[in-house]
């Protein structure tokens, strides 16, 4: 439990573009919020500035003991408009992964997380008959960015999310209260060709970027089904995941992002129980679901270096950021120390961050002040960091101390589900 992890390990935290930067007026994201009548709690605006502090979130990780960092490009920044590229945007990332590497941090770079250029959108999106050209062109424009020293390159986000996302935005599914209703399903033929596009940009990555590993990463909901749910379950699974994590055959690793769970039941969703913690998205908190996706995961996709790419609680009490960190970890040590193959952990998040229509929801290891974008460093993010310095998961209890975590409690399931 409190060995050293393997050299090449990544540990270190994860961000978004448009969570983080500010002002990303181009991307379909920016209209969205922006429009009369956005449904959304607020715009993301200034967000935390990191456009311009990004120098500054880097140093900060570093000096924490974090020897890696996730970012993405942009892409509504990169071609703002049709077929026009922003070279400044492009020095812009290039400059980002030097500098990650100059500090020591191994740059993880993302090169499509969840929003697109307006144009992209209103000219089609996905579904567009040239949208795989248009995601080639954006590939070529970036070139530079991954000749910068990039060598781990994640292709598209959470694809089996922004499926979803499509589907509601197309209107052919709603949320019930948002996700805790549980996720729509896919909308396929965006999923198919976020596939194809993925398929592109690996080939593309392996062909112009020899040195880049590539991969996607794919929201895991640690399905769990009550005695007469099964099927409902089994279908949940394959349709929201497990044909997600198909795709990644012939990568060279799968990004595994684990929040909390879904339990479903013979009717659907179970609802979380009134008496169960939350978190401040509404999730049951629930650290053993990074154990149970990452076995998940090496299940559907045997043999696939896995990188947990994203995990974390949004919480106001930073202890409990700590807790839930502590026991995901754990559990990720204990499916390490079976055999599966994982290559690194980096946590959701860095920064306190734009959740996607509000700013309430706090993942960060790090607040964030939102006038003047002073960064404050949580206990959180100085305990992470000192396991990242000594290279571990799990630290060594001190002499004498009582244990901190309940084994049997990390291990998972309630009672009622398998
Ligand atoms: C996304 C992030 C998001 C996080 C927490 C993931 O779905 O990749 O952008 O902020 O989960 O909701």
């Amino acid at each position: 439990m409190h060995e050293l992890l393997p050299d090449g390990f990544l540990f270190g935290a994860s961000t978004s573009a448009h969570q983080i930067e500010g002002n990303n007026v181009s991307s379909d994201w920016w209209a969205f919020e922006n429009a009369p009548g956005s449904p959304v709690t607020e715009p993301s605006g200034d967000a935390c500035d990191s456009f311009l502090r990004w120098r500054e979130d880097m140093d900060l990780l570093r000096s924490l003991g974090f020897d890696s960092y996730r970012f993405s490009v942009e892409w509504a920044r990169v071609e703002p408009v049709r077929g026009r590229i922003s070279n400044s945007a492009v020095a812009h990332y290039v400059d980002m992964v030097e500098y990650a590497r100059r500090v020591g941090l191994e740059p993880v770079v993302t090169l499509h997380h969840f929003t697109h250029p307006l144009w992209f959108m209103t000219d089609g999106g996905w579904l567009a008959d040239d949208a795989l050209d248009r995601f080639q062109r954006y590939l070529d424009a970036v070139a530079p960015v991954l000749d910068a020293g990039v060598r781990t390159a994640v292709t598209i986000n959470e694809p089996n999310i922004l499926a979803v996302m499509h589907a509601i935005v197309r209107g052919e599914a709603e949320l019930e209260g948002g996700l805790l209703g549980g996720l729509p399903a896919p909308h396929r033929p965006t999923a198919e060709r976020l596939a194809a596009a993925h398929r592109l940009a690996v080939d593309h990555l392996h062909r112009r970027h020899p040195g880049v590993r590539a991969g996607w990463t794919i929201a895991n909901q640690a399905v769990q089904s009550t005695p007469d749910g099964d099927a409902v379950a089994d279908d949940y699974r394959r349709t929201r995941e497990d044909w997600f994590i198909e795709q990644s055959r012939g990568d060279d690793f799968i990004g595994v992002q684990s929040y909390t769970r879904t339990i479903m039941g013979r009717e659907g969703i179970v609802p979380v129980a009134p008496e169960v913690e939350r978190t401040l998205t509404g999730w049951e908190y629930y650290p053993a679901a990074l154990e149970e996706a990452v076995r998940h995961t090496a299940e559907v996709a045997p043999g696939m270096p896995i990188i947990v790419t994203e995990n974390g609680v949004a919480v106001a009490d930073d202890e409990r950021r700590i807790d839930y960190t502590r026991r995901a970890l754990r559990g990720l040590a204990r499916a390490m120390a079976d055999g599966i193959d994982v290559h690194g952990y980096l946590h959701w998040s860095a920064l306190d961050n734009y959740e996607w229509g509000r700013f309430a929801p706090t993942f960060g290891l790090i607040a964030v002040d939102r006038t003047a974008f002073v960064r404050t460093p949580k206990p959180s993010a100085f305990w992470l960091g000192s396991l990242a310095r000594r290279r571990m998961l799990v630290a060594p209890q001190a002499e004498g101390e009582a244990p901190r975590d309940d084994e049997s409690h990390d291990a998972g399931a309630t009672p009622a589900t398998r």
